[in-house]
Formats: C-alpha cells, structure tokens, sequence
C-alpha cells in the first residue's frame, strides 16, 4: 500500500493500471500536451459484459447471481445498440424513472436568476464569493457559492464544485482540510467552488422547505408524492451554480466536475445523471441511494437499505421512494443505471474498505454494470483489471470515461482520495 502523502505522477498511475491490467484495457497514444488516452479493448469488454450475464440484448443482466434491470433496454423491451437511441429515448425513460420512484421531481429553473460577485485578491488565488439568487412563483431566495481560482496565467485544468453538506468549507485559500484541500487543489492548478448543501436545503426534516424548495412550493400546501426533497433540492443548486460558472471568463465550463462525499456524494450524482454540463461526476462513499445497488439490501455486511435511509432521513427523498422500503425488487431502476447516466461523461466513484454502512462491494459492482453503456460509445473499460471484488486497494484505476478507487479506512473524504483525483486526469479521455 502506498504511502497517502506522496505525489504521484499520471505516468507513475497509468503504469499502475497497465501493470494490473492484461485483458481490459491498453494504453495508447501519448496526446501533445503529454497526456496519456487510455483505449478499450473491445473484444475483452465484451467478454465481461458477458460474465455479468448481460449481454446488450437481455432484459436485464446479472449482478452477482441476482437479476438486475438492463439499462441497454427500452420500456417496451426493445434494445438500445446506439448512442442516438440512448440519448434520444432511453436517458429519458430512466430519468423520468428515477425523478418518479427514487429522487423526485426536480425543482423547476428560476424565473429569474442573478450573481453577485465580490473578488478578493491573495497570492496566488483568487476568491470569488458569489451569492446566487433565485425567483420562483413563491418568493425569491439565495445561496453562496465560494470560488477559488489559481493564478496560474491561464484558464485552470478544471473546476471541482462540491456540494458540502457538512458546512465545513470555510472561505480561507490557504485551507488544507482531508475533506476540502483547498490550497492543495489550486496548487495542483485546479479551480475549487463550494455550496454549503444547508443553505440550499436544510438537513433537516422540519425545515428542509424553508430555503429554496420554498421559492417553488406553496409552504401551507403538501409536498405532492413525487416532489423531490433535499437531496434533489442539493442536487439543483449544484446546477444553478453550474449556471454561474458557464458566466465567468476564468472558468472552463466544459471542465467542470460536481463532487460529493457520502449524502452530497448522492446529490452530485443526481446532478450529474440529470445536468450533462458537469464534464466529470465524482462521488464518494456515496452508499444507499448513491453508487450502491439497492437490490443488495444490506450487502451481508449491516449496509443501510433503502427502508432504512427512508426512516432515518425522511427528508430526503419523495414518497414514492418510501413505497420501495419493503420491496426494492420491484424498483424500476437500480443505481448502476444512475451511474451509466453520466456517459459517455466521465463517471469517478470511490470507496472506502471499512465503510461497511454504505456496502463498498455494492458500489463496486454498480460501477462495473453501468460499463455497457459507456461501451456503446466506444468508450468501455473501468480500468479495472477485473471485474472481480475487490480490487487492489488505494490505487486509482482509469478507464476511457470512467475512474474508481477503493481507499483503505472507513468513510470519509480524504487527502488520500484527493491524492488520487488530482493526478487522476479526470477532464480528458
Ligand atoms: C449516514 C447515512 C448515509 C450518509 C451518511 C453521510 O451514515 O446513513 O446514507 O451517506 O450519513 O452523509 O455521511
């Protein structure tokens, strides 16, 4: 096991991955600007396609001896084998799937939006604190998204915006938490933006209305059934946060990557299923209603079920979802189906060893079974050397489009997890 603290370069990686990998994937053409693509192997995808027991025609495909639904086909049973037919009807049928039964109904785009922006100049960075404000048929509303951009002459190599749950990023550039390595971050030459989650949606099942899902539901009325609640809600302000981004000149809003750990890992996933603007979806130790497959139930390790997440947060997800606590089988879509949503973007999930509560090996196997989807466009391989739990530990495995790491420990977003993402060339194929 390596060592968290030293730096390693993408090459060092990429030896790392080709030396674990014979069969998936080879390493092909070094780009002009020293990048390395990695290229699958198509015959050998196939293969484990095939060892999943899918195949791009059945109804659904086997994840570990149980039958799960195949995101490779329509409602009315017909394969989907092109990327035309995946984009034009197929991401819609899921979507609306999950909007219905899992997350709910999203918010609807303000009527009206504005940002305003204070810059504050420090060596080496500068912080933009952007206080976004948003009108809908309820009343207007705001929230604040902090910025740090590197000086580094150009444009930066990519923006991490993450959604942060625990109101733990404060607004100093020269910060260096595990969980929000700022300075470690615009070092690398990447740009950092942050939304506390809270004040979008607060975490909490008496008042989760009161911030911006108040701006769009009558605050004596219901929620109706299907309407989403915080986790959609954190999910929004993601988006209209990515709104802002797509205005400022220092941004390359075509490299911007949503990332969240555990609840917010959630939500960033949401987000990124839902908003293709998001180049790169990172979500981490995100567990029940995240990259764990619902169908596993506790995974035989304690893992939170969808009964349980459901009692313990009831404010997060819509009614609807509540109606699956005592019969997940009868979900119309699994979490795998979330993930293979981000393609052909490129989809980062990370797991932590000991992190029992969000079942490692069930968001393993979802990210190897949302695979097929990225293969229809031409981009397959996880960059696994197989698709058999558990891969080795604290190595950052790359394929086309898609990236994950096991880190040893338990739940957490840490240096070693940003460690991996910052030398994992997440904005290029
Ligand atoms: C709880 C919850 C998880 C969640 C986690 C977190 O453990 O059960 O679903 O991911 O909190 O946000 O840290």
């Amino acid at each position: 096991m390596r060592s968290p603290s030293r730096p390693r370069s993408l090459v060092d990686r990429l030896h790392t991955v080709t030396a674990h990998t014979t069969a998936l994937i080879v390493v092909a053409a070094m780009g002009a600007a020293g990048g390395a693509t990695l290229i699958p192997e198509p015959v050998a995808v196939r293969t484990v396609a095939a060892a999943q027991g899918g195949g791009l025609a059945e109804k659904t495909v086997t994840i570990d001896g149980e039958d799960y639904p195949n995101p490779l086909r329509l409602h009315d049973g017909a394969p989907v084998t092109t990327p035309a037919e995946w984009e034009g009807t197929r991401r819609a049928e899921l979507l609306a799937d999950f909007r219905q039964h899992v997350y709910g109904q999203s918010l609807p785009e303000p009527t009206a939006q504005t940002f305003d922006v204070t810059s504050t100049d420090f060596t080496g960075v500068t912080r933009k604190t952007v206080t976004i404000t948003a009108t809908g048929p309820e009343g207007t509303g705001g929230f604040d998204v902090t910025l740090f951009v590197p000086k580094t002459g150009g444009t930066p190599k990519g923006t991490f915006l993450m959604i942060d749950h625990r109101g733990q990023v404060g607004d100093d550039p020269g910060q260096s938490s595990g969980f929000a390595p700022v300075s470690t971050i615009t070092k690398a030459g990447y740009a950092f933006a942050v939304l506390d989650a809270g004040e979008v949606a607060p975490d909490d099942s008496g008042s989760y209305r009161s911030r911006m899902i108040g701006l769009f539901h009558p605050a004596d009325r219901e929620l109706p059934d299907d309407a989403g609640r915080a986790i959609s809600a954190w999910a929004w302000g993601a988006s209209r946060a990515m709104d802002y981004l797509q205005t400022d000149p220092d941004i390359d809003p075509t490299r911007v990557a949503v990332i969240g750990h555990s609840r917010s890992g959630k939500a960033a996933l949401w987000a990124g299923a839902q908003d293709t603007r998001f180049a790169a979806v990172v979500t981490n130790n995100s567990g029940s209603t995240g990259a764990k497959l619902a169908r596993r139930g506790d995974g035989g390790v304690g893992a939170e079920t969808v009964k349980r997440i459901n009692g313990s947060f009831p404010h997060w997800f819509p009614t609807t979802y509540k109606a699956y606590n005592d019969r997940v089988d009868a979900l119309p879509v699994d979490q795998h189906e979330l993930l293979a949503l981000v393609a052909p973007r490129r989809v980062v999930v990370a797991s932590a060893t000991d992190d029992a509560n969000a079942d490692p090996e069930g968001e393993f196997l979802a990210y190897v079974a949302a695979e097929p989807v990225y293969e229809l466009y031409g981009l397959g391989g996880t960059g696994l050397p197989s698709a058999t739990w558990p891969p080795a530990t604290d190595e950052g495995f790359r394929g086309a489009a898609m990236s994950y790491h096991l880190r040893s420990g338990g739940h957490g977003l840490t240096a070693a997890d940003w460690d991996i993402y910052l030398n994992g060339d997440l904005f290029s194929r």
